[in-house]
């Protein structure tokens, strides 16, 4: 059974066909929708997620809101690699060609039929419109055709439960108040959470998140995309305190974060360094190889280059916990909790182990970390078992706020 770590891939395809979005529906189909659904007699805990939010398109079925029975994850990452970054076009064709195959799959693996599942849950936002209007077509359509409720997820939402689902119960489990941060190529969050799921925002980025700041740098540097997981593959091989960056200063809420900064200073030490045949070094290695090794980079990539690399990636990690311990301490969190695609990051798990806090830290599992549809399905579990069910006229929403 895939769990976890062992999410299946879908393959990329090579192109999609375009599609048109379906807008909001009408009054009388609300009413007909609601005539037909049929719970509220709900007969099984299994829920159906599905998530199309950004560049991934997955469809995961979770049991009792914890256990993962089926994760199908279908990057698009070979897709936006040669543009080094997501383009939003392709990113919805992607979406359209991947997203029934991936809930077959997810079906499949998880040996359940479309009847014994209890809701489907899908991303509402917030993340690319186009996106995230393939995900919600068709779970509007499943959802409809099959009689299931339909649940609206919030992404973020998403990150956090990736992590709670693990570790509601053991020792130690989460307790609450908890401290969120959601740090990913989209958001960089602090989050404040209470039992019962509430939250209220305490930071955020004012410019660039974490991942994109990851993200950028490798791509003027002449790396792949994503770069969050080459830079953290390379920053071991570099000195951390061999170039000095200045933590960012924010006027208002301190507990805010700032990326753009040292994005900036990056691109300047590149300018005054003459780096170019070496940037058109790795360019060249990333046409000829499709995904490089370790070696494979560490032979284009000289010693100043990993040192600057594992600089920025030490003033990133230092920012995101500095933020994170002071949150932690104003709302007298009893655990921190870290979600979203950075949270793999290897040098900020261990900076946080290390850290020696005064609670403990949740991590997700690499498998949970980055965008998948489990979080998803976790995420509307509690929401199940309260009823909160959309209906046919819930709108996708791009910048869908938490809190
Ligand atoms: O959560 P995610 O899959 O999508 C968003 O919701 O944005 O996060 C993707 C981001 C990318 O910016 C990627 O570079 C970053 O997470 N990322 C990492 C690592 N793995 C993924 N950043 C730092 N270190 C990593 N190991
Ligand atoms: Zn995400």
């Amino acid at each position: 059974m895939p769990v976890l770590d062992g999410q299946s891939r879908l393959p990329p395809s090579a192109d999609g066909s375009s599609f048109t979005s379906q807008g909001a529906t009408n009054a009388a189909a609300v009413i007909l929708w609601a005539k037909h659904r049929k719970h509220p007699y709900v007969s099984s805990s299994r829920i159906l997620g599905i998530e199309s939010s950004c560049d991934e398109t997955a469809a995961a079925v979770v049991a009792d809101g914890s256990r993962i029975l089926s994760s199908v994850v279908s990057s698009q990452i070979a897709t936006h690699a040669k543009y080094g970054g997501v383009v939003p076009e392709l990113a919805s064709r992607e979406h359209l060609r991947a997203i029934v195959p991936a809930v077959r799959l997810a079906l499949e693996q998880a040996d359940t039929r479309m009847e014994e599942l209890g809701a489907i849950a899908v991303t509402q936002g917030p993340g690319l419109v186009g996106s995230l209007l393939v995900g919600m077509t068709y779970a509007k359509a499943l959802a409809f055709v099959h009689r299931l409720p339909l649940i609206a997820v919030n992404h973020i939402e998403g990150h956090i439960h990736a992590v709670i689902s693990q570790h509601s119960s053991g020792d130690p489990c989460i307790e609450y108040p908890a401290l969120a941060l959601v740090v990913s190529g989209g958001h960089t969050h602090l989050y404040e959470v209470r039992e019962g799921f509430r939250y209220r925002l305490l930071g955020r980025t004012r410019d660039d998140a974490a991942g994109e700041a990851f993200d950028k740098v490798a791509k003027l540097l002449g790396f792949g995309y994503p770069g969050g997981p080459i830079i953290d593959a390379l920053a071991p091989h570099g000195d951390p305190e061999a170039v000095r960056f200045t933590l960012a200063k924010m006027k208002g809420n301190a507990l805010d974060f700032s990326f753009s900064g040292i994005k900036t200073a990056v691109l300047r030490w590149v300018e005054a360094h003459g780096m170019s045949a070496e940037i058109t070094a790795r360019r060249e290695l990333l046409a000829a190889v499709h995904r490089p090794s370790v070696d494979e980079w560490l032979r284009v990539t000289p010693r100043a280059t990993l040192d600057l690399l594992a600089s920025f990636q030490a003033t990133v990690i230092e920012e995101l916990l500095k933020r994170a311990a002071a949150s932690a301490e104003e709302i007298g969190a009893r655990s921190l909790i870290v979600s979203g695609g950075v949270a793999c990051n290897s040098g900020l798990r261990i900076a946080a182990e290390s850290a020696a806090l005064a609670y403990p830290v949740f991590f997700p599992e690499p498998g949970l970390s980055t965008d998948n549809a489990a979080m998803i399905a976790a995420a509307a579990f509690p929401k199940f078992l309260r009823g909160e069910f959309a209906d046919a006229t819930l709108k996708a929403d791009a910048n869908l706020a938490l809190a």
